[in-house]
């Protein structure tokens, strides 16, 4: 009855399935909120009995009886009540609050861990700060519900409970009365939460919004300094800061009502009290003592009827963060798993494409449309215009992308029958946009290998023809590449890149357009030393320059969502037109892209 008084039938709904999430963190920690709970019940069953002991000594005095002593009695038994109930309270503040701050760092790291598991087609469809926000903003509003929040909300019904069972025991009526005004404000608080609802929805929404733009523009300082769009981008970030506070302050309104109005109410309450109560205590119907009691209870309610505009609003956020963060966690990453996983084949470097079609937008027609390829040990190129295609097919190879039924095959089994993780671990990735980590060059080549020799990282850096500069650096494999590799050229990137991937030692690897910042010199001496190692290998190379896949077993040329032709550099030097004109167009001015 409570909850619906507070929360709407869809609200209900939605905190129900998101509830399902903390139930077993609930379960959990069990014990720990039993005791909690037990402890906050001893503190208002210790409070209730405050009032007792005042009309006892009131009614002592009014009816003789009362001496110096037992007055002292009756004050000594106050201060100890209220030792026991300040040692209550530090019991379940400290039980209650640190469960909900192990609830934060679970539900943390199961944010974390649904975020590692979930792939790309996820994380093209949710900017990074809006996921960045997940774990800030709304993991404190659900921490906040479940523990101040939840222990507030029993405290109120327990307290508001037991108060009114007190009262209602010195007069029923004089109660009914001072209760009177409680149906006002429940209905009125109703309104205002569904009002809060929507305003703190939006004020989230901002705060997203906000996270996100801060996340791009250190992200893309250069080049708004190269663009000189320093004062359009904080012009922007200012209006958006400033609608964000407009409506916080819009919700602030609604906040800053709900208090004022359950206090109100409840002087109003009082005001009822004591003109009614008063008049029954002249004509004797209730002792001094009773009605000082009663007064105290109601003092006693008066906090927990404050507390529900309060307890709302932080259940109100609670449940909004925690619809938030529950559309997360029941995503399903889109390269599925099988259920039952085929052993893995014995030898697999042959990978076999039939008819693979496939598209990033279903509405949008496919990027890759029919193609049958098969990929055998040894060295395979593929060249095609920008937007082709070939990142797409490097992802596809790599189970980045899911790929239908029946059309990609490692020897002849479909991948999409064999452990993920597997196929993943049989595959060294190259992706087209470097990517390094703000550490130093030995951690980024060793991520792919934690706890890999020295001598091991090394030769991987050594093939990828790196280790000469980073020795001479003066740090050297312990330099720092700063903020995404910021402090070493394009180029080092690049290999620092391919050193990671080659040190992993695996059966196939597939570089995106890996060798495009490396200078011709430099490709030459990594294309030798691939000639060594590729020997067993499974190597896809894709390249917008002819020039390091000029000895390939095949070069593929993807054109128009299919192969335009495959063959070797002479073959299809004489085939293919395209082929031919980038080759002269590049062998004409070295150096240069396509
Ligand atoms: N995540 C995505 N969502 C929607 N469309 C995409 C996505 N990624 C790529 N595309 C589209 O797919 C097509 C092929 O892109 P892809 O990156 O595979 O080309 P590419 O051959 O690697 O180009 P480049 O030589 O410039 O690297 C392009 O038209 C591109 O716009
Ligand atoms: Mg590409």
């Amino acid at each position: 009855m409570a909850r619906k008084l507070l929360l709407n039938s869809a609200q209900i709904r939605k905190a129900r399935k998101a509830g399902r999430v903390l139930m077993p963190i609930f379960r959990k920690y069990r014990t720990r909120i039993l005791l909690g709970f037990l402890a906050l019940l001893g503190v208002d069953l210790l409070q209730l009995l405050i009032p007792r002991v005042i009309k006892s000594a009131i009614d002592s005095l009014q009816y003789a009886g009362a001496t110096g002593a037992s007055l002292l009695r009756h004050g000594a038994l106050i201060v100890a009540i209220a030792g026991a109930i300040a040692a209550c309270r530090f019991v379940w503040r400290y039980l209650i609050l640190g469960f909900s701050r192990m609830l934060e760092r679970d539900l943390r790291n199961r944010i974390l861990e649904k975020l590692v598991e979930l792939d790309r087609p996820f994380f093209n469809r949710r900017p990074a700060g809006e996921i960045m926000a997940l774990a800030g903003n709304d993991l404190t509003a659900v921490q906040m519900a479940c523990g101040i929040g939840l222990v507030s909300c029993v405290d109120a019904v327990m307290m508001t409970g037991a108060a009114i069972a007190f009262m209602a025991y010195i007069d029923p009526k004089l109660t009914l009365l001072a209760l009177a005004p409680m149906p006002i404000l429940a209905l009125l608080t109703g309104l205002l939460t569904a009002l809060l609802h929507k305003r703190f929805s939006r004020v989230q929404e901002q705060f997203s919004r906000l996270t996100e733009f801060s996340r791009s523009t250190l992200g893309a300082i250069r080049l708004i300094k190269a663009y000189n769009q320093e004062v359009a981008q904080t012009g922007y970030f200012d209006k958006m800061g400033r609608d964000y506070v407009k409506n916080n302050l819009r919700l602030a309104v609604v906040q800053g009502a709900l208090f004022p109005f359950s206090t109100m109410i409840a002087n109003f309450s009082l005001l009822l009290v004591v003109y009614f109560g008063g008049r029954l205590t002249i004509v004797g119907t209730i002792s001094i003592g009773d009605f000082v009691a009663f007064m105290s209870y109601l003092f006693l309610m008066t906090w927990p009827m404050m507390a529900i505009g309060w307890v709302t609003t932080l259940f109100q956020r609670g449940i909004t963060s925690l619809d938030r963060i529950n559309r997360v966690l029941v995503e399903e990453p889109a390269v599925r798993e099988p259920a039952v996983p085929l052993p893995m084949p014995q030898s697999n470097q042959l990978l076999v494409l039939r008819d693979l079609t496939f598209g990033h937008l279903p509405a949008a027609p496919p990027v890759l449309n029919g193609i049958s390829l098969e990929i055998k040990p040894g060295f395979t190129g593929v060249v095609g215009k920008t937007g082709a295609g070939k990142t797409t097919l490097c992802q596809l190879l790599a189970r980045i992308y899911p790929v239908a039924d029946r059309q990609y095959f490692w020897e002849d089994i479909d991948v999409n029958r064999l452990g993920l993780r597997e196929v993943r671990s049989r595959i060294a990735y190259v992706p087209q946009d470097t990517l390094l980590f703000s550490d130093t060059i030995e951690a980024n080549i060793a991520f792919s290998r934690p706890g890999a020799a020295q001598q091991e990282i090394e030769k991987a850096a050594r093939l990828a023809a790196i280790h000469d500069e980073i020795i001479s650096l003066d740090k050297g494999y312990q330099t720092r590449v700063g903020e995404r590799g910021v402090l070493l050229s394009g180029g080092q990137r690049q290999r620092i890149a391919l050193a990671r991937a080659l040190l992993t030692d695996r059966p196939v690897i597939i570089i995106d357009d890996g060798l495009s910042a490396v200078d011709t010199d430099t490709e030459h001496r990594i294309i030798a030393n691939f000639r060594e190692w590729l020997p067993g290998r499974t190597c896809v190379m894709v390249s917008h320059r002819v020039a390091p896949i000029l000895e390939a077993d095949q070069i593929v040329v993807l054109a128009d969502g299919g192969i335009a032709a495959r063959g070797t550099h002479r073959e299809l030097l004489v085939r293919n037109r395209f082929y031919r004109t980038i080759h002269d167009h590049q062998m004409s001015n070295p150096g240069t892209g396509d």
